[in-house]
């Protein structure tokens, strides 16, 4: 798990390079038109009636640029942006002293808001919706409750787990942006913008290729093109090739959509332990030696996203899709 070279989360190896690869418009923002048309007429208005921007929370698997647009609408906006995570605040003081040091308009991103503690939780609705605190000081009979007003801001929460999100918290986002899976055509001009940044060349067909293989995924992207970028030097290319790209991506043990070994476990686990499903997401995970919810949160989404995976009322079932990868012929009762 913690070197899968293909999963959508956060590696160590991420963390120098990215901040460097990071847009910082919504011009230079690639993809999600949807979200990003949305985000910009809203944007605008905000700015045309100098107001803060309404709360926006944006979802979606990891490694899909919650975070880089979280900064973008900041710097859209012109106000400073403050970065936290729902695990970081601990105690609603916490909240409290984040809170009362924004400044007018300023975006705070709460991300992995879906792990936000509850007691926090509260403190954060009157604060969203009407900017203002209440903070009891003091215990026993001393205690009393004070008002404190806070600047008008815009929360920006990120989470890969909507559904674990409750309801009075998702209700006071006034804009939801859903990320969505990268078309290959977009993959592929953030791979060409990455290797200009990179100071690398790169020919059409690799970034492609690269592209094709990043499962959507533009973290995955970045991180194959840096691989593969250092195979390609030692090679003393002095520009990336589709055919150092292939060799590469095989090394790396990267299959032609994306897959890897992890993936093929699962999906092989399925297929031959239990004649493709359905199969409960328990038995699943104890054949393949991992946690359900890792399974459910990691491997899944990109399987369900290509549909090599269904999931039906009596569990998960490995698609015709699926045998077709591996070329296993499909079960007559199937
Ligand atoms: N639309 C995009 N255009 C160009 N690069 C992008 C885009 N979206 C993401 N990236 C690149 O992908 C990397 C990962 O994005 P980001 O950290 O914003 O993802 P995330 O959704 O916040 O992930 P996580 O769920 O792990 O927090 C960024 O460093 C950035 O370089
Ligand atoms: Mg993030």
């Amino acid at each position: 798990m913690e070197d899968r070279i293909v999963t959508g989360e956060l590696q160590p190896e991420d963390a120098t390079v990215e901040l460097s690869l990071r847009p910082t418009t919504l011009k230079q923002y690639i993809g999600q038109h949807k979200v990003k048309d949305n985000l910009s007429i809203f944007i605008q208005a905000a700015k045309m009636r100098n107001e803060p921007l309404d709360h926006v929370l944006l979802y979606g698997p990891p490694g899909l640029g919650k975070t880089t647009m979280a900064s973008i609408i900041a710097n859209e906006m012109g106000v400073q942006f403050r970065s936290t995570s729902g695990p970081a605040i601990e105690r609603s003081g916490d909240l409290a002293a984040i809170l009362s040091s924004l400044e007018a308009g300023d975006v705070l991103f709460i991300d992995e808001i879906h792990r936000l503690p509850h007691s926090v939780e509260e403190v954060l609705y009157p604060a969203m919706e009407d900017f203002f605190l209440d903070i009891v000081i003091g215990t026993g009979p001393s205690a009393r409750s004070v008002r404190i007003d806070l600047p008008p801001f815009t929360l920006v929460g990120a989470t890969t787990r909507a559904g674990l999100l409750t309801a009075p918290l998702r209700d006071r986002f006034g804009v939801l942006s859903r990320l969505e899976y990268y078309e290959v055509e977009d993959l592929c001009a953030i791979v060409e913008r990455t290797a200009e940044i990179f100071d690398t060349s790169i020919t059409k067909e690799a970034s492609l290729e690269i592209a094709r293989r990043s499962r959507g995924t533009p973290r995955i992207a970045n991180r194959l093109l840096k691989r593969i970028r250092d195979i390609s030097q030692v090679q003393g290319e002095t520009e990336i090739s589709f055919s150092t790209t292939q060799v590469a991506l095989s090394m790396l043990q990267v299959d032609d959509i994306g897959l890897d070994d992890v993936d093929h476990k699962l999906l092989k686990g399925i297929i031959d332990g239990f004649q493709g499903g359905p199969v409960g997401l328990d038995t699943i995970a104890a054949t393949v030696g991992e946690e359900s919810q890792t399974i459910e949160d990691v491997y899944e989404p990109y399987l369900l996203q290509i549909g090599f995976i269904q999931r039906t009322p009596r569990g998960r079932v490995a698609t015709y899709k699926a045998y077709e990868h591996f070329g296993i012929e499909i079960p007559e009762r199937k």
